[in-house]
């Protein structure tokens, strides 16, 4: 479908309605419609999603389901699901939702049915942990695994990290898990500090095997490892790879019977249900990790075949577009209160980020519209005690997604009323904040009043889920994924390649020659020259 967004009908409506709505205040939206809090709610699949501190009237939905209908999302988000090559750049399909299909679907690539091919790795993970969770899988040593180090980078490394800290309740705490990403040689240095390499499995997991980090990271670990242990043939009961390159693996030194496979069809930050996952599968077992699957399974078909209004990840794009594009919002903050999330920020850049950070569409036409937001965020109430300030009176307007649970997995007195009391209250104090008049009924000093003004009218979505476990966090992850492809879709960029990584990439290996050798470095520009020059002395 070839359009120009921002020639589009419903697009030119919504600029007119802007006008109309960009300076009305949530209190009077609330006041306009006294069920508004239920009524702009979706309930479903476990997950209660209020929009309803938005700064949209009826109007504004109307009109941003318009837009949807005009650039037929709904059709056009069916070719991900039927195995359609949409990341067009690289002649791929996008078929991460097919990893967490049930046995009995049949999902075809090229006429090749590839859901027994997903099973058949998932069987094999799931022997593999359940031989080193069961103390079967012994080292060469005669010793059981306890250090279990993941090397990779972006997606193969935060969604393993993300997902370990999410579900560390319920992992295998006789494990001990290591996550190494930074070719920064204190990152590996830090990860096996006082390890008995007898003890250790490293999980070398790279889609492409190329990676120069994960690749000097890989190459360190097999050095340490051969320092203690003095016996090549050990590699084989210590390392295993996850990657779609069986060619580059074997040449590295692992045994392909220890490799767990995906597939071209996979993108990096979308592997977190591919083998990618096998150190999380580790840590929690095939039961809890089958069960993160289905989560994510659930959240693919809702948002397959919700109806638009009713679908979370369409209404969550839609408001996003409505910040990123009319608002000029320049970013997106989401505040887990719930420690274990800690990482699901980070998690969120790579995937948000790395896909609609884009500045072309589909033919390669610059775009004329804000693409991406930023995200970012850290776990509630750590965030209330440092950065909130100037989301409450700071002069630009952050949407805010806060997630929480009911019940906390680690009940102790008072503390989740506590934090959930303190997620509900940031909510309401960014929508309705406090006035002058407000603050003068205090007996504040006159000199004073202003700085305790609240303007409000700061926009939240609040998720809340009944528990964090496999199941919330994989339906929590697939919400976020189909966010972000239903924003590519409209904007009509490629949410799936990642061109704008590989300039540095290659600049860097350019320098890596010039920083080992004795001559003054001169042919780059005076800035990039000096730095070099400086280093070297
Ligand atoms: O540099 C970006 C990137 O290609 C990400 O998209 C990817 O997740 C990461 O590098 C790691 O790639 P690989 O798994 O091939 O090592």
């Amino acid at each position: 479908m070839n359009y120009n967004l921002t020639n589009t009908q419903s697009w030119k409506a919504l600029e007119k309605h802007f006008e109309d709505i960009k300076n009305v205040h949530l209190k009077t939206l609330f006041n306009d419609d006294k069920e508004r809090g239920s009524n702009l709610s979706i309930n479903k699949l476990g997950i209660y999603f209020d929009y309803s501190k938005h700064r949209i009237n009826n109007k504004t939905l109307e009109l941003l389901f318009n837009l949807a209908e005009e650039l037929q999302i709904d059709s056009r988000k069916q070719d991900m699901f039927s195995g359609e090559k949409i990341n067009k750049t690289e002649g791929r399909a996008v078929l991460h939702t097919a990893l967490r299909a049930p046995k009995s679907a049949s999902i075809l690539v090229e006429g090749h049915d590839i859901v027994p091919d997903i099973h058949e790795v998932l069987n094999k993970m799931a022997i593999f942990s359940h031989k080193i969770r069961n103390k079967e899988w012994k080292g060469h040593t005669g010793k059981n695994i306890k250090n279990i180090i993941n090397i990779g980078i972006g997606g193969s490394d935060l969604g393993p990290v993300m997902a370990y800290e999410a579900l560390k309740h319920f992992s295998d705490r006789s494990l001990n898990f290591k996550f190494v990403s930074n070719v920064d040689g204190s990152d590996f240095a830090e990860a096996v500090e006082g390890l008995d390499a007898g003890e250790s499995l490293f999980i070398i997991s790279s889609k492409t095997f190329t990676t120069l980090e994960t690749m000097t990271n890989a190459k360190t670990a097999r050095n340490w490892f051969l320092s203690q242990i003095k016996d090549e043939k050990a590699i084989a009961k210590h390392f295993v790879a996850v990657s779609t390159n069986e060619k580059a693996v074997e040449e590295f030194g692992i045994d392909t019977q220890n490799m767990f496979g995906f597939w071209d069809w996979v993108g990096g930050r979308y592997s977190m249900t591919a083998a990618i996952g096998l150190s999380t599968m580790i840590a929690i077992g095939e039961n809890n990790y089958r069960k993160m699957l289905g989560g994510f399974h659930l959240m693919d078909e809702h948002f397959k075949t919700a109806p638009l209004q009713q679908n979370i990840p369409v209404v969550m794009a839609l408001l996003g577009i409505w910040y990123n594009n009319f608002f000029e919002a320049e970013t997106q903050a989401v505040f887990p209160y719930e420690n274990y999330l800690k990482r699901f920020p980070a998690y969120l850049q790579q995937m948000t980020m790395e896909s609609n950070g884009k500045q072309v569409n589909m033919n390669g036409d610059r775009i004329d519209f804000q693409s991406g937001a930023i995200y970012w965020g850290e776990p509630g109430t750590n965030g209330q005690h440092s950065f909130y300030q100037l989301i409450h009176q700071g002069t630009k307007l952050i949407p805010v997604d806060f997630i929480g649970f009911k019940k906390s997995l680690n009940p102790i007195g008072s503390h989740q009323d506590y934090l959930i009391a303190n997620m509900i209250a940031q909510g309401e104090a960014l929508a309705f904040g406090k006035t002058k008049e407000e603050v003068k009924a205090e007996g504040i000093a006159d000199d004073l009043v202003m700085h305790k003004v609240f303007e409000g009218n700061k926009p939240s979505s609040t998720f809340f889920l009944d528990e964090l476990g496999p199941e919330n966090l994989g339906k929590l992850v697939a919400m976020y994924e189909h966010c972000v492809y239903v924003q590519g879709l409209i904007w009509d960029i490629n949410p799936f390649d990642q061109m704008g990584v590989e300039l540095g990439k290659v600049l860097a290996m350019k320098i890596i020659p010039e920083l080992e050798n004795n001559e003054k470095v001169i042919n780059h520009d005076s800035s990039t020259n000096a730095l070099i020059n400086f280093y070297k002395s």
